[in-house]
C-alpha cells in the first residue's frame, strides 16, 4: 500500500459530494424515478386538536381513475407495535393534535392525490381541547427523566438560604415560544416493497433507527428494511427517528402494490415533524458583592403531549456551568392536546442557557461588574475561561462603556453584549468496514447519514489519516442502512462517534498485513468512556444597532470564540458554528410559532408567517476556535460542534439589545414592537 505522511484531517476540503450537489446529480428522497408505476400519496390532517374520527366519505366525483387508495382507521392495514404512539398512524379513531394524520390518499398523479385529500368528507366528533401552556397550569408533573437521559430534578447545597442571604440577587422569569424546525428539505420518503421487504428512500437522520422503527411496526426485522439515505437537506433533529411520512408511504405502497412517493409540503412540517417546546423558566441569581454567585436556581415549565413524553432537558446545563455553593434545578411538563415536541438543534441547551445567560447578564448589571469578568469569576473550566477572554480581544470588547443606552448614531441604538455556551460531547457506539479495492484505493462503509453538514468529507479525511493514504485514494459509503451500523447524526455525536469507527477500521486494515478488508466495533470502547461527562464550550458576542423610531434590530456582528475539540476541517466546522449562530439569530429575533388558542394550533405554518433569518438578515459573523485536542476522548481528539453555535448566541444579542436600549426583553422573540 503506498502511505503519506501529509495529513488530510485538519484541511479545508471541500465537500466531497458539493459538484452533485450544485449539478443536480444528488438525489433526495422524493426524486428517486422507482418502476414506471410510482404513485404518490397525500396526507390528510386532522382539522381539530381533539376529538374522534367516525368516518370518512370520499366524493364519488373527485374518486375518478386516478386514485389508487383512500386509507383511515377504518381500513388501513393494522401495523404492529409502535414505541412512538405518533407513529401508529390510521390505528385507531381518536385525535391527539391538529395536524395530525388522520386519512392517506394515494394516486397516480400528485395532482389527483392532492384534489381528493381536499375533497375528503370527514366526520369527527370534536372535544374541548386544552393547548396553552401557563406556569399555574394545574396539572403540571415532575417527570422522572428529562432528555436524554437525565434526572428532571438536581440539588447540592441549601439554595433557598443562600438566595436569601445573597448580598445581589436576581429573581427573573423568561419565556421561549414553540419553535419549528425548518429543513431546507421537508421530510419525505420513496416506499417500495420488493417481495416482502421494504425499501424507503427517506430523508433522516439515522438509516439504521429507521429501518429498525419502521421494520417492527410492519413485522419485518431491521435487516428486511432498507433505507437509502444518500443526501439530506437539513433535519436539525426533526430527522432524527422515523416520522409519519415514513410509515405512510410504506403502508400505501402495500395496499396498492406501488412504489409510493410522500413528500410533506412544507405546512406538514409545523404539525407532524416535532416541535421545541415553548418554556416558562424562573431563575434566581444570589451572589457576594464581589460578584460570586453563591445560589442558582432554574426552574422550567414547558409541554409534552398526551400521546407520547418527551421532556426537554431544559435546565440541566446550568447544573455545571458554574460553580456555586448551592444549586438547584428542575422540569415540570404539562400534557398538552398538541403534537409531541422533539429534538430541534440544542434541546435543553439552546433555551436554557438563553435563560442562564440573560439572567447572568442582569446580574452582571446590578454588580456593576463587567459581564465577561462575572462570568471568568465564576467558572471553574479553563477552556471557557479562555473562550471570553480571547473572544473578548478578538471582538473588541474592552472599550465597552457598561452603561446601557448611552451609544447613539444617527436613528440608531448601538449596543454590544455577550453570553457563555456549552454542549456535551457525546460518543455513540457504531462500527465501519474498510474495504481494499483491487487499484488500491480503500472504500470505507458506515450507514451514517450526512445532513449536509460534510460528514461524509470528514470521515474521508479521517479515513485517509487512519489509513496512511492520500485523500483522494480514499472513498466513503453512508447513507444505507445496509451499512455496517452507525449512530444517529444528532446531539453532535455524528463526527465523533463515526469517525471512532473508522479509525478503528482503518487502522484495523493497515495493520492486517495484507488482508483486503477489516470491520471495527467501537461499543465496548464507547460506553466506558461516556460516564466521564466532558463538555465543549464558547462564548458568544454580538453588537446590534436598534432603530430608535421603528425597533428594528440589525445584528451587526456576530462573534463565536470556541474551545470544541480538534477541529477536522476548518471550513465544514465554520459552517457549522456560524448556521448554529444564525439559528440563534432567528430564535432571537425572528422565529415564533404563534399559538391559536382556539384552533387549538399554530397559526404561522409556512415561511411567510415564521421567519427565520435571511442572507440579508446577516451582517459580519465570525466563528474561531482554540486549538483545543481532547486525545483522552476518541481518536481524534474531536467534539461535537453541530449544535454549541444556538447555544448563547440568543443570549448575546438579547443582552446587546439591552446594552443599546435599555429594555430588557424577558420573552422571545425580540420584535420590534418590544422595543418602542
Ligand atoms: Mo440534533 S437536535 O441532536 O439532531
Amino acid at each position: 500500500m503506498t502511505t503519506t505522511t501529509e495529513r488530510a484531517v485538519g484541511q479545508p476540503h471541500r465537500r466531497v459530494e458539493g459538484p452533485d450537489k450544485v449539478t443536480g446529480a444528488a438525489r433526495y428522497a422524493a426524486e428517486y424515478q422507482v418502476g414506471d408505476d410510482l404513485a404518490y400519496g397525500w396526507v390528510v390532517q386532522s382539522p381539530v386538536a381533539r376529538g374522534t374520527l367516525t368516518a370518512v366519505a370520499v366524493d364519488p366525483l373527485v374518486e375518478a381513475d386516478d386514485v389508487l387508495a383512500v386509507l383511515w382507521h377504518g381500513n388501513a392495514p393494522r401495523l404492529g407495535k409502535a414505541d412512538d404512539p405518533e407513529l401508529a398512524v390510521l390505528q385507531n379513531d381518536r385525535i391527539s393534535y391538529r395536524g395530525q394524520a388522520v386519512a392517506l390518499v394515494v394516486a397516480r398523479t400528485l395532482e389527483a392525490a392532492r384534489e381528493a385529500a381536499a375533497s375528503l368528507q370527514l366526520a369527527i366528533d370534536a372535544e374541548p381541547h386544552d393547548t396553552v401552556l401557563r406556569a399555574d397550569h394545574p396539572d403540571l408533573y415532575t417527570p422522572e427523566k428529562v432528555n436524554p437521559d437525565f434526572p428532571s430534578e438536581s440539588s447540592t447545597g441549601d439554595v433557598d438560604a443562600a438566595f436569601a442571604g445573597a448580598a445581589v440577587r436576581v429573581d427573573v422569569t423568561y419565556r421561549t415560544p414553540a419553535l419549528h424546525n425548518s429543513p431546507m428539505e421537508p421530510h419525505a420518503t420513496t416506499a417500495l416493497w420488493a417481495g416482502d421487504d421494504l425499501v424507503l428512500y427517506d430523508s433522516n437522520q439515522h438509516p439504521p433507527g429507521i429501518a429498525a422503527t419502521v421494520g417492527a411496526l410492519f413485522d419485518l426485522p431491521a435487516a428486511r428494511v432498507h433505507v437509502i439515505t444518500e443526501h439530506v437537506g437539513g433535519g436539525f433533529g426533526s430527522k432524527g427517528t422515523a416520522r409519519p411520512n415514513a410509515v405512510l408511504a410504506a403502508m400505501g405502497a402495500k395496499v396498492t402494490g406501488r412504489p409510493v412517493r410522500l413528500a410533506l409540503p412544507r405546512q406538514a412540517l409545523f404539525s407532524m415533524v416535532g416541535h421545541r417546546t415553548p418554556t416558562i423558566q424562573q431563575i434566581r441569581l444570589g451572589a457576594t458583592a464581589d460578584g460570586k454567585l453563591t445560589a442558582v436556581d432554574h426552574q422550567a415549565v414547558g409541554h409534552t403531549s398526551r400521546l407520547f413524553e418527551f421532556a426537554e432537558q431544559t435546565a440541566v446545563s446550568t447544573r455545571h456551568m458554574y460553580e456555586a455553593p448551592a444549586v438547584r434545578t428542575g422540569h415540570r411538563l404539562a400534557r398538552l392536546d398538541m403534537p409531541t415536541p422533539r429534538w430541534m438543534r440544542a434541546p435543553g441547551e439552546a433555551p436554557g442557557m438563553l435563560a442562564l445567560e440573560c439572567a447572568m447578564d442582569e446580574l452582571a448589571g446590578s454588580l456593576e461588574l463587567d459581564p465577561v469578568e462575572l462570568r471568568v469569576r465564576n467558572t471553574g473550566f479553563d477552556s471557557y475561561r479562555k473562550c471570553l477572554g480571547l473572544g473578548a480581544d478578538r471582538f473588541g470588547w474592552h472599550d465597552r462603556d457598561p452603561r446601557p443606552r448611552r451609544r447613539r448614531e444617527g436613528d440608531w441604538w448601538i449596543g454590544t453584549g455577550v453570553a457563555g455556551a456549552t454542549y456535551p460531547a457525546m460518543i455513540q457506539p457504531s462500527s465501519a468496514r474498510a474495504r481494499r479495492q483491487p487499484d488500491g484505493d480503500v472504500e470505507v462503509s458506515i450507514a451514517a447519514a450526512d445532513l449536509g453538514t460534510g460528514a461524509r468529507t470528514v470521515l474521508t479525511q479521517i479515513a485517509a489519516d487512519a489509513l496512511g493514504l492520500p485523500y483522494d485514494r480514499v472513498r466513503v459509503r453512508i447513507g444505507d442502512s445496509t451499512l455496517p451500523q452507525a449512530s444517529v447524526a444528532g446531539g453532535s455525536s455524528g463526527t465523533a462517534s463515526w469517525g471512532w469507527a473508522v479509525t478503528g477500521a482503518c487502522r484495523a486494515l493497515r495493520e492486517s498485513g495484507g488482508l483486503d478488508e477489516a470491520t471495527f466495533d467501537s461499543t465496548a470502547l464507547v460506553e466506558k468512556l461516556n460516564q466521564e461527562g466532558k463538555h465543549a464550550f464558547g462564548a458568544h458576542f454580538a453588537e446590534v444597532r436598534v432603530d430608535a423610531v421603528t425597533g428594528e434590530v440589525r445584528v451587526s456582528r456576530l462573534y463565536g470564540m470556541y474551545a470544541a475539540g480538534r477541529i477536522l476541517n476548518p471550513r465544514t466546522a465554520r459552517s457549522q458554528f456560524i448556521g448554529g449562530m444564525i439559528m440563534g439569530m432567528g430564535m432571537a429575533l425572528h422565529e415564533e410559532s404563534v399559538l391559536d388558542p382556539a384552533m387549538g394550533t399554530w397559526v404561522t405554518h409556512d415561511f411567510a408567517e415564521y421567519h427565520v433569518p435571511v442572507h440579508a438578515d446577516v451582517e459580519s459573523i465570525e466563528a474561531e476556535w482554540l486549538d483545543d485536542p481532547d486525545e483522552g476522548l476518541n481518536p481524534m481528539g474531536s467534539k461535537g460542534i453541530g449544535e454549541i453555535g444556538i447555544v448563547g448566541s440568543p443570549a448575546a444579542i438579547l443582552n446587546a439589545i439591552h446594552h443599546a436600549t435599555g429594555i430588557r426583553v424577558r420573552d422571545l422573540p425580540a420584535r420590534l414592537d418590544k422595543l418602542l
